[in-house]
């Protein structure tokens, strides 16, 4: 019998990387949902991470007391909701105060450190897709396909604007656009895991496409790696 034929069958990974409000998170999703795979919002913990942080009253720039909080953090994923221990924060961590904090947190080395091996547990079989800013670069060097997902500055601020309405916040789309450039800055110009795409990525401007055309863009460039 040919060894491949009893070895594990390797996991596949798509890594999607991106700035702020370029839609990722549901379009990864889907992405996930379409071809059956597990999903990793890396996001979601440094998001959870940041709202610890900041219901501890942590200064941020207390790094070892935020690493510790990191690598022990008490969360899990059930059916869409986040959870904290037992309770749900799913709306909690998507503030705009926990989005800015997570942003600056995640730039100290110590921090990334500890949330590796968490994200690494989420590479299951049969695939994965992990979303995030550094999953194609640091996490998952080696993944099967890469994209880096982008839009211009003012689509991005217009989708985060509408998405906060729908939410039933009010936000203000000048304070939005200029929150997200300097989070755009601060995540691109870190030195650990700054944002830039994989020099094996591949670019998707999503500027003028919908979330589904995204998705089926994605879709596509991971059916020519055969990945179906
Ligand atoms: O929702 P949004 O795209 O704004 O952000 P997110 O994906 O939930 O991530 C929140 C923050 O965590 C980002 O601004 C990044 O600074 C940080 N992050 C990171 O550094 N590395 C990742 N793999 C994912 C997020």
């Amino acid at each position: 019998m040919d060894l491949q034929d009893i070895s594990p069958k390797k996991t596949v990974v798509i890594a999607i990387d991106g700035p702020t409000a370029s839609g990722k998170g549901t379009v990864a999703q889907r992405v996930a949902d379409r071809l059956g795979f597990h999903y990793l919002d890396s996001g979601a913990l440094y998001r959870l991470t940041a709202l610890s942080v900041l219901r501890a009253g942590i200064a941020e720039d207390d790094v070892g007391a935020i690493a510790s909080i990191a690598g022990s953090l008490p969360c899990s994923f059930k059916g869409g909701s986040i959870f904290l221990g037992c309770e749900d924060v799913s709306e909690d961590i998507r503030t705009e105060e926990a989005g800015n904090m997570a942003s600056k947190v995640a730039a100290h080395q110590p921090v990334r450190d500890a949330l590796v091996a968490l994200q690494l547990s989420f590479c299951q079989p049969p695939g994965l897709v992990a979303d995030g800013r550094d999953m194609g670069t640091v996490i998952f060097p080696n993944a099967d396909a890469k994209i880096f997902l982008t839009a211009s500055v003012e689509v991005r601020a217009q989708r985060r604007y509408k998405q906060l309405l729908e939410k039933g916040v009010s936000a203000n789309i000048d304070i939005l656009r200029k929150d997200l450039e300097e989070r755009d800055r601060r995540d691109s110009e870190r030195k650990s895991s700054p944002l830039k795409p994989a020099a094996d990525a591949v670019i998707l401007d999503s500027s003028d496409l919908g979330i589904e055309e995204s998705v089926q863009a994605i879709l596509d460039i991971c059916m020519m790696k055969n990945i179906r």
